[in-house]
């Protein structure tokens, strides 16, 4: 039997007191909506009717990737009228599911469990027992233990508010019979709404089977309605996805601490997360990778053997094998680096491939730059890619150091074996195998003394000299001029070439 699933998310979730309808409520960096919408589509369903209405566009616009049907339910007139305006679009002879939108932690084995009965005929509604019951509805059974009916929490008498079995508020039964049933509800309650819960009473007195299938357990059909509700979910979203971690083979320093948001994370064999891991969208770690404390990982794959050290940020990077990043290093998108990387502590890599066994191991901003292998960047070496309108390449090739503290003016290419002294500003592409400085000539003042304190009257008079004096520009090299017609590397005279490796190490 074809299956169509119904998801009822025309309410505005008042107890939340937000602006944005309650489907869209993140939870896990995703709205809850889009958590219930995977799960459905576990089912391959014929079809998905989403029943909106409050906070109607905002909810189409969010969900504006997915390939799901809009249905309309322009008042809010109860969770039963929401199924009825769905069952319009649903032929008799489908099997329809209902769920909702603010139950997002649903497992597809309980629908499995569910959709068996319904596809028998029977009307399947998903029960739970919870000791703290309140808000759900009561599942009532007769003298011979069959469900009658659901009785909502704000209709129940005191004896039946003891009753711990309770409904999930999903279901699954034969659309025919269900389209039947629905049009023998009424508003008879106190909240004059037309309740799905009703189905119940009125599928035993058209003497329908109604079977309660019990679910895995209680985080499944946990119903968000306030903050507290929300937070909770995100507690035990958590705590389900570290699990899937640690049962694939990974070991958490604290399975309490780790997050996965918006996240499909794969692992391989003995890898190590410590605490306050953020893993986000598509993430997976290659065995016996080591992630060190309050890292944020997005979108990455990282390669077998490599270490994360504390504090790292990696967004949209692949790592290779061997490599060891951090501690607080940032990885931005379009970082690609290969094996046996190094880059250290307060290094910024952007849009830039790194070939093999290089390193960056302090204090540098490494931006839309092809680098080679066995490269040693030195601390505090920055390419300076932009020139306040365009973004421009720099090219390091294989075996160069790049002396401490170099500015390399974009675009321009270091040669293979290339050594750049330390400190150089250097603004045209350099020869391979040679050294290139570009540095002022050290000079020591013969004649020169620590200044004297001021008194106040010397000091303002001093300041207002300084500020008086004329600024005057002077005709210097037309860098614009470099970065438009850029020729080759040339061989130039430099200095004598003593040993200016001075600079960082490794
Ligand atoms: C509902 C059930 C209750 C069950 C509980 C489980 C009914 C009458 N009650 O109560 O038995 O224990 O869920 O979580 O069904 N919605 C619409 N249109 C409407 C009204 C609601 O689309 O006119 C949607 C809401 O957006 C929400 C879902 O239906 O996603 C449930 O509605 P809500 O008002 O939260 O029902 P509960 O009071 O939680
Ligand atoms: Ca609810």
């Amino acid at each position: 039997m074809p299956l169509s699933v119904v998801i009822l998310a025309a309410g505005q979730g008042k107890r939340m007191n937000s602006d944005l309808p309650k489907v869209l409520q993140p939870l896990a960096g995703q709205p809850l909506l889009q958590h219930v919408i995977r799960t459905a589509r576990a089912l391959n369903p014929a079809d998905i009717e989403v029943v909106y209405g409050h906070g109607g566009a905002l909810v189409q616009a969010a969900f504006d990737h997915e390939d799901v049907d809009w249905v309309l339910q322009a008042e809010q007139l109860g969770t039963g009228h929401a199924v009825m305006e769905a069952m319009s679009v649903i032929p008799d002879e489908h099997t329809v599911l209902v769920l909702f939108g603010d139950v997002p932690l649903i497992g597809a084995a309980s629908l499995q469990r569910l959709l068996a009965p319904a596809a028998d005929g029977a009307l399947a509604i998903l029960s739970v027992n919870l000791e703290e019951a309140a808000g759900y509805g009561r599942i009532l059974r007769d003298a011979g233990g069959q469900v009658s009916a659901i009785v909502e929490h704000k209709d129940a008498s005191l004896e039946q508010l003891q009753i711990k079995e309770v409904f999930s508020g999903l279901l699954a039964a034969p659309a025919g019979r269900l389209r039947a049933w629905l049009l023998g509800l009424g508003t008879n309650n106190s909240q004059r709404e037309y309740y799905l819960t009703d189905v119940v009473a009125l599928a035993v007195a058209a003497g329908d089977r109604v079977e309660a299938v019990l679910a895995a357990n209680a985080t499944e059909v946990l119903g968000v309605n306030d903050r507290i509700q929300l937070a909770e979910a995100e507690s035990r979203y958590r705590a389900m996805r570290a699990r899937d971690l640690m049962v694939a083979g990974a070991t958490l320093a604290d399975p309490a601490r780790i997050d996965i948001r918006a996240g499909e994370v794969s692992v391989d064999r003995d890898v190590f997360i410590d605490v306050n891991a953020v893993l986000i969208g598509k993430v997976h770690l290659g065995a016996r990778v080591k992630i060190g404390p309050n890292c944020v990982i997005k979108n990455a794959r990282i390669g077998a053997d490599t270490e994360i050290f504390a504090n790292s940020l990696i967004d949209n990077t692949l790592i290779g094998e061997h490599c060891r990043i951090g501690p607080f290093a940032r990885l931005r998108p379009g970082t690609v680096l290969d094996r046996g990387v190094h880059i250290g502590n307060f290094v910024e890599v952007k849009n830039s491939e790194i070939g093999a066994d290089s390193k960056a191991n302090h204090l540098s901003y490494v931006g839309d730059a092809r680098v080679g292998r066995d490269v040693n960047i030195g601390a505090g070496t920055i390419t300076c890619n932009y020139d306040g309108a365009n973004k421009w390449p720099t090219r390091i090739d294989d075996g160069a150091f790049i002396g401490s503290g170099s500015m390399l003016v974009a675009p321009l290419r270091i040669g293979a074996g290339a050594t750049i002294g330390a400190g150089s500003t250097i603004a045209s592409s350099t020869p391979g195998g040679k050294l290139t400085l570009a540095r002022p000539v050290q000079t020591t003042a013969a004649r020169w003394s620590r200044p004297g304190k001021l008194d106040p009257e010397q000091l303002a008079a001093a300041v207002e000299r300084a500020m008086q004096e004329e600024p005057a520009a002077q005709d210097g090299p037309a860098t614009q001029d470099k970065r438009a017609a850029q020729d080759g590397p040339a061989a130039q005279d430099g200095p004598a070439a003593q040993d200016e490796a001075n600079d960082s190490q490794e």
